[in-house]
């Protein structure tokens, strides 16, 4: 690593390093036609839940809104299912799949002596979940919950939260992250960002505010920082 202070990276979870669509078969197993796009609105509800829980200063956390987005997806697609199946479900979600760059991806940026830092929606405990499940703890420093603030990304407050709690330096503290409203919540609250944009059809939002880096592949990530930092 180039300088002295060792850089910090803030890794988003849901969306980034786990896969929110590693349910599909899942619900296919459960009678949902159409799992795929189920599974689309279920988290397109959930993100739509935190920001207005956010916005209204009404936090539940984010196991709540994937819940309350699990009910009105069902209801939207006319799925009933029973107390037991919603709640295998919630639990299946606390066991989601890693996508497959994202163990190399991790161990390249920890051999290269970043900070490794989780930073998501999510209660700290569900990803401690996650991360025993995938087994990618050992790579980082700590987990830092916006639970802690009561409040969800993108408000600045946690990301202003994540960088104190993490003793980082705003202009050498990076996101990473596939999801774009954080990343531009991360580059506005002063951080740099690095969008994970996997499959072309992922659009960044056309606002003012842009990615400092652009990668497709997690493995990529430590080539795509230092390439930035000599350019
Ligand atoms: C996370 O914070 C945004 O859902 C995403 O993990």
């Amino acid at each position: 690593m180039n300088g002295s202070m060792p850089e910090t990276i803030a890794f988003d979870i849901y969306g980034t390093l786990i896969d929110t669509h590693g349910l599909i078969d899942t619900l296919r197993n459960h009678a949902v036609d159409n799992a795929a796009l189920f599974s689309q609105l279920w988290r397109q509800k959930q993100l739509e839940y935190s920001f207005r829980r956010g916005l209204m200063r009404q936090y539940k956390d984010f196991s709540i809104c994937t819940a309350q987005a699990l009910e009105y997806t069902c209801q939207s697609f006319g799925v009933a299912l029973t107390q037991q199946e919603t709640d295998r479900l919630l639990s299946a979600y606390r066991a989601l799949p890693i996508f497959e760059d994202t163990s190399e991806g991790l161990k390249n940026a920890k051999d290269a002596g970043f900070r490794l830092y989780a930073f998501s929606n999510g209660k700290k405990t569900d990803i401690v979940q996650l991360f025993d499940h995938a087994d990618i703890s050992q790579f980082f420093i700590d987990i830092i919950s916006v639970d802690e603030v009561q409040s969800f990304k993108p408000d600045p407050a946690v990301y202003h939260h994540f960088l104190e709690k993490a003793s980082a330096k705003t202009e050498s503290a990076w996101m990473v992250s596939a999801n774009p409203f954080d990343v531009i919540g991360a580059v506005s609250a002063g951080m740099k960002s690095v969008w994970v944009q996997r499959s072309p059809d992922v659009i960044m939002d056309p606002w003012e505010v842009v990615p400092t880096v652009v990668i497709h592949r997690l493995s990529g990530l430590v080539d795509a920082i230092n390439g930035w930092r000599q350019a």
